[in-house]
């Protein structure tokens, strides 16, 4: 049954044995429905005669500039589509051989027009990569030609940076945004955005758009994509200008806290941030003919992901200023103790910094001290029961935890409950969450990161169930309830 869950002809340890009487996942009433609601949607939406014709896109010509362009382009060597398509292919062709001779006359899928960098096909990793980039370079430049200048082309993409490239933080300089290094180093974004500007497409706008399912199958693990990306793209003007390093650096700067904003405002799960700020980040890069390195010679597409990366993190950085002190301190601790306990005498240096003291963390409930050490409450160790209206000295830290800890224990409404307690004082626990999911991404902590995704994919559920909460069901019921 779910021998299609991934991208791959897994072999599936399972009993034979449906029960195909049972009304159940598999079963013949299902197969029925399920296939007249396909042929009555086919039948009912479609009124007029359409037509669906299959070509190469990397040698395709168009007639004229007149189309619509869409693409959600294969991903490098993620997937080989035309190997998992001859799982169905066979029985396709036995079928219907005679209605399509021309489409179906071979034995078997064709294989080696697809864009797939398929090591074992092409010959070995040089020559994949380089098949793939040719025809991603000529498909790209085909739609340049054919699209009507009026609407965009919109290219459709996910794809989890790889932990490598995201700590790639000292760029080197390359003479080609397609450089050599690239081949062990390559990511599903880097490849796609070459493409696109070495073909010379401009980045004007992207969207995140939520997934239904998660993202991409292939992607999953436990902090999985649930957003994917659509960029709009349109040809760069030929008199576009150069920037230097510096420029772009300032730029970014500039411009990504702004859009960076917008996408924490929307509630885009921390596990999608770093995708969804590659966006604005190249819309910036992409803008320009060149960008140059100090050598003179042309940035990279990699170093540009990783001088986005970089602006991202330094946004993140700059939210931290909002917070109070504790806070603060509680971010700074966290990143290197996480709930481990520390010396008492560099949590109070750590304090001092950051305009506190050891004391009054203590006072707020976010930290225990004694016998010469200082430690952070885990969620655990944090009172089931905390009521925001009965203390004095909450924090963003505490917020956010206490938040998580009641939507583990008692879901969104529970989380509700309490975020009407706390009156308006919740909302940086969003901003914080963003902050400390990408610390825990960095640091490989998964079971953190995913809490503090969770908080963030519940947030607007939170939110819209505290208000429909009776104001005194909120303060006295909703209390003994917590
Ligand atoms: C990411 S998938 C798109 C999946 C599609 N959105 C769907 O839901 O079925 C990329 C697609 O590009 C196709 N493809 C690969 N090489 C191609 C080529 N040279 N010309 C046209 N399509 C190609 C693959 O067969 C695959 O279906």
């Amino acid at each position: 049954m779910h021998l299609f869950t991934r991208q791959a002809i897994p072999m599936v340890w399972d009993y034979t044995e449906a029960n195909i009487l049972e009304p159940k996942a598999i079963s013949w009433l299902n197969a029925i429905d399920i296939t007249a609601e396909s042929i009555e949607t086919v039948l009912s939406d479609i009124s007029t005669a359409q037509n669906a014709k299959q070509q190469n896109a990397a040698t395709h010509e168009f007639a004229q500039p007149t189309y619509l362009i869409s693409t959600d382009p294969p991903y490098y060597d993620n997937i080989g589509y035309s190997d998992l398509s001859d799982f169905f292919y066979v029985w396709l062709r036995h079928g219907l051989q005679e209605q399509y001779p021309d489409l179906l006359r071979t034995v078997l899928v064709p294989k080696m027009e697809e864009l797939v960098a398929a090591e074992a096909r092409y010959g070995g990793k040089a020559a994949a990569k380089e098949h793939f980039e040719t025809g991603f370079r000529a498909a790209f430049g085909a739609f340049r030609k054919g699209m009507d200048p009026r609407f965009p082309l919109t290219v459709y993409y996910a794809f989890k940076q790889s932990e490598d490239a995201d700590a790639d933080n000292s760029p080197k300089i390359g003479d080609d945004l397609f450089a050599e290094e690239a081949v062990t180093l390559t990511t599903g974004w880097e490849t796609l955005l070459a493409g696109l500007v070495t073909s010379g497409f401009q980045i004007t706008a992207t969207w995140p758009v939520k997934a239904s399912q998660k993202w991409r199958m292939v992607a999953m693990g436990t902090n999985a994509l649930t957003s994917y990306i659509v960029l709009a793209c349109r040809p760069r003007p030929e008199d576009a200008p150069t920037a230097t390093r510096r420029e772009f650096a300032q730029r970014l700067r500039r411009e990504l806290p702004a859009a960076i904003e917008i996408l924490q405002a929307s509630n885009l799960a921390p596990v999608d941030l770093a995708q969804a700020a590659i966006g604005p980040g190249i819309a910036i890069f992409s803008r320009y003919a060149q960008v140059l390195e100090q050598s003179g010679k042309p940035m990279r597409m990699k170093t540009a992901l990783a001088l986005v990366n970089q602006a991202l993190a330094e946004v993140l950085v700059e939210q931290e200023g909002d917070f109070d002190a504790e806070t603060r301190w509680a971010l700074a601790w966290y990143a290197d103790h996480q709930f481990e306990s520390g010396d008492f005498g560099k949590a109070n240096q750590l304090a001092g910094s950051k305009n506190t003291a050891v004391n009054a963390l203590t006072q707020t409930g976010i930290v225990r001290s004694g016998g010469g050490r200082v430690k952070l409450l885990a969620r655990e160790e944090l009172a089931a029961d905390w009521d925001p209206t009965h203390d004095s000295r909450t924090v963003v830290w505490e917020i956010t935890q206490h938040l998580i800890k009641r939507l583990q224990a008692k879901g969104e409404e529970g989380a509700a409950r309490l975020y009407r307690l706390l009156d308006g004082r919740a909302s940086a626990a969003r901003e914080l969450a963003y902050g400390l999911f990408t610390l825990c991404e960095r640091k490989g902590w998964s079971q953190e990161a995913l809490a503090y995704n969770s908080l963030v994919l519940a947030w607007n559920g939170i939110l819209a169930q505290s208000q429909q909460l009776p104001k005194a069901e909120a303060g006295e019921q909703g209390r003994l309830d917590l």
